[in-house]
């Protein structure tokens, strides 16, 4: 919901929609109306839904803590080799195993794992993409830094920028963190970011087709994990990097280790205060956007229009807000995440694909669509072009 459109006044309720919403509200807070249902088999599924929801949202703190503690005991990766007794896990943890047992019958109860044969404990279903994707065990133990930051959750909301997080973020405070900030504070977030962007490549790399274009610039690439999966997916680009200095340094490194150097162009620079390098037919942007505020966005694709030569491709990828319609049961849960992550990060925001897509045609881009694509949890994918009439 856009903020400037929020009234400060009070609204009559005036539509048949308001109307019926509010009926239902007093039905659904009836006492009365709750046992019925619970009695109907009808209604029953509706209602036992709307309970376990309400309680998963009570209890979602724990889940997170169980799942961090299985992380922490490195659980998934041990239960991957082959499942375990009670008394052999409490042996390689050095948990005492009566504790123990709690953690792992709430991780059984949660999905993360399950019973095997022989009073053993096997990896559940979604206990596997943790044992085989290092990434989401990395974000799990990055996201107790959020936690810690929002424990108290409306002195949050008033100084979310004292917390953990927006030291972990440099560039999200401070234009001129390149300089100021110590090497190590890039080296970990751009391990993080490298680490948790597997999905994100694969979303990409499965919805766009680059044979058609010849050079990529990838702004904001970070250990250069996107542009180096890209350049061994088409092996006839050349690829150009654009980001902060101490992070550029990290993916030639990325380059050198997977012999793609020779196809490789570092052009280290700031884009609140650079130009950006000239000579790309494409340029992505990937997670970069939702980390900035508005004005930052629309210079950076201004800057970006600018840099493109007329039939250009501007391709942005990253998680976008939901639309306020889709209620809890769409994929709206996953906007309070992001919400609050780049909250506490920085001045960032997540915004809806129809916002970005504004911003993209602000600053002079044509054809501007969104491109559909199989897990968009991981990133929404807009594409626009550059007029290819001359002014
Ligand atoms: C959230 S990370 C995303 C990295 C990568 N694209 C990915 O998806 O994993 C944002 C990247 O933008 C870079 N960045 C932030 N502000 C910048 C600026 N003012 N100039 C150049 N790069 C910047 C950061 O250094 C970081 O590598």
């Amino acid at each position: 919901m856009d903020i400037a459109s929020l009234s400060h006044g009070l609204i009559e309720v005036t539509t048949w929609q308001d109307r019926l919403l509010q009926w239902l509200e007093r039905i659904y807070a009836s006492p009365k109306m709750y046992q019925w249902s619970l009695g109907n088999p009808f209604t029953r599924w509706i209602t036992k839904r709307r309970t376990q929801k309400i309680f998963d949202l009570m209890s979602g703190f724990v889940y997170s803590q169980v799942l961090l503690g299985c992380v922490r005991l490195d659980l998934f990766k041990m239960l991957h080799q082959r499942p375990l007794s009670l008394q052999q896990i409490s042996l390689q943890t050095q948990l005492p195993a009566e504790a123990l047992q709690r953690l792992l019958l709430s991780a059984v109860s949660l999905g993360l794992l399950e019973y095997r044969s022989h009073q053993r404990f096997g990896l559940g279903a979604l206990g596997v993409p943790l044992a085989v994707h290092s990434g989401i065990g990395a974000m799990v133990e990055h996201n107790h830094l959020l936690y810690r930051d929002m424990e108290d959750p409306l002195a949050f909301l008033n100084n979310a920028w004292r917390g953990s997080m927006a030291e972990y973020w440099p560039y999200a405070h401070d234009a001129q963190a390149a300089e100021r900030a110590a090497q190590e504070k890039f080296s970990r977030y751009s391990d993080l970011m490298a680490s948790s962007q597997e999905f994100v490549v694969q979303e990409i790399l499965g919805s766009y087709y680059f044979e058609e274009h010849r050079c990529v610039l990838d702004v904001g690439a970070g250990k250069g994990r996107f542009a180096s999966e890209l350049a061994l997916h088409a092996k006839h680009l050349s690829i150009k990097l654009f980001d902060l200095p101490p992070v550029l340094e990290l993916a030639k490194a990325t380059f050198q280790s997977k012999g793609l150097i020779d196809r490789l162009d570092l052009c280290p620079g700031n884009f609140l205060h650079d130009p950006l390098p000239q000579g790309a037919d494409l340029v992505t942007l990937v997670r970069v956007a939702h980390d900035h505020p508005d004005a930052v966005v629309q210079q950076l694709l201004q800057k970006i229009h600018d840099a493109l030569p007329a039939g250009g491709t501007l391709l942005l990828a990253e998680p976008m807000a939901n639309t306020y319609s889709q209620g809890v049961d769409g994929l709206t849960q996953t906007d309070a995440y992001f919400h609050f992550y780049l909250l506490a990060m920085g001045a960032g925001r997540l915004r809806t694909p129809e916002e970005l897509m504004g911003m993209m045609r602000k600053a002079g881009f044509m054809g501007v669509e969104q491109v559909p694509n199989n897990m968009p949890i991981h990133a929404q994918i807009l594409l626009g072009r550059k007029h290819k009439c001359l002014p």
